[in-house]
């Protein structure tokens, strides 16, 4: 494993292809030449700055919050990762025919446990297969990829600790790829910045790449927001974690007891939203900026959105940025689905730069 700094995308490309031609399994790390501190720091006190407040949610993935979210899908109550873990052992042959022989690349990959049907079905076509798991959580990434290195040892996994942003840039790298973002993490995104991942993504897909997305279903509200409340108060503790890692890192001074975790289904929105609730005043200090804001008694901070997704309606959506479905998925009930989908041409919408 090593970590280094590179500022320049073409350097990142010639490390990327010296690491694919000597098959070792590594992890690298993208955007080192960011402090990680000053990162959050400066995320975090823009989010207090909006009415009303929110917080970036990738902020959630320290080394114990990807713990606790592990824990999360382990309730009985949180049917998402079952159901999709279920529905790839069914259909992951019918995906690997469909694809044929490509790279897979993960987006928020986290312990990477879904991938097992499709390493095996993948390993059937080719006798090595390639795998980049993708996610902030560098605990995550290394977990899974002693994880994978023991399970599949034909799998040559390259570790990449960065955001889904940062790795765009360097898609073109790997295609013929399979692009998966799994767990409906595409719901934490609100409409505006789903619209911006498609549009940078698909600019850096060469013509033939595929996309795998797992979305969640809209449903009965009773079931959608059971799942963000388990009883055990596993997701509570996950919502919490963030003002503890704020407190850690920001030393923001927070008095844990204030927070309380709410998680609640906008029907107009068609989103579960979750907020911390401060049950008193606090001064929420982000000491490496020298600011603080006050937070009102009953204020809530958002943390999370979730949206649920009406399977109709993807096609067309994706369609804009040059992505054909090829096959669609669900289970039973109709609660999860994945689609599988293929870059056949350019975006017809305007390209946004980055900023
Ligand atoms: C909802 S979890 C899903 C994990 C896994 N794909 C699954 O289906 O169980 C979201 C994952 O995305 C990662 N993540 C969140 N925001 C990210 C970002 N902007 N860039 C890269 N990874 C991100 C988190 O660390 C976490 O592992």
């Amino acid at each position: 494993m090593f970590n280094r700094e590179h500022t320049d995308i073409k350097d990142k490309e010639l490390i990327f292809r010296d690491l694919l031609s000597t098959g070792r399994s590594t992890m690298l790390a993208l955007g080192k030449e960011s402090d990680p501190i000053c990162e959050f720091a400066l995320s975090t006190a823009a989010g207090l700055e909006k009415t009303p407040r929110l917080l970036e949610s990738r902020f959630l993935y320290d080394a114990r919050g990807s713990e606790i979210y592990e824990n999360i899908c382990a309730q009985p109550e949180y049917y998402l990762t079952r159901t999709e873990a279920s529905m790839l052992d069914r259909f992951a042959a019918q995906i690997s025919r469909i694809t044929g022989s490509v790279t897979l690349l993960e987006l928020g990959s986290g312990n990477s446990a879904k991938m097992d049907s499709l390493f095996r079905e993948f390993l059937e076509q080719s006798s090595r297969i390639r795998y980049l798991p993708v996610d902030v959580s560098s605990s995550a990434l290394r977990q899974a990829g002693k994880d994978i290195r023991r399970k599949f040892p034909d799998v040559h996994v390259i570790g990449i600790h960065s955001t889904y942003e940062k790795m765009f840039p360097l898609l073109s790298c790997f295609s013929p790829s399979l692009i998966l973002f799994l767990g409906s993490t595409i719901g934490n995104l609100d409409e505006q910045e789903t619209i911006r991942f498609f549009s940078r993504m698909t600019r850096q897909m060469e013509d033939g790449d595929f996309f795998l997305l797992g979305i969640d279903l809209v449903k009965d509200p009773a079931l959608l927001e059971a799942a963000y409340n388990d009883a055990a108060g596993v997701t509570r503790e996950f919502t919490r974690n963030l003002f503890v890692r704020m407190n850690r890192e920001l030393g923001s001074g927070i008095d844990l007891e204030t927070v309380e975790h709410e998680a609640k289904y906008n029907p107009d929105l068609r989103r579960i939203e979750i907020a911390a609730r401060f049950d008193r005043g606090q001064q929420i200090r982000i000491s490496p900026l020298g600011r603080t804001f006050s937070v009102r008694s009953g204020e809530k901070i958002r943390t999370e959105i979730s949206r649920k997704f009406v399977l109709d309606e993807m096609p067309p959506f994706l369609s804009a940025f040059g992505l054909e479905l090829r096959e669609v998925f669900t289970d039973e009930k109709k609660w999860f689905g994945l689609l599988l989908l293929q870059k056949t041409r350019p975006s017809t919408l305007k390209p946004i730069y980055d900023a």
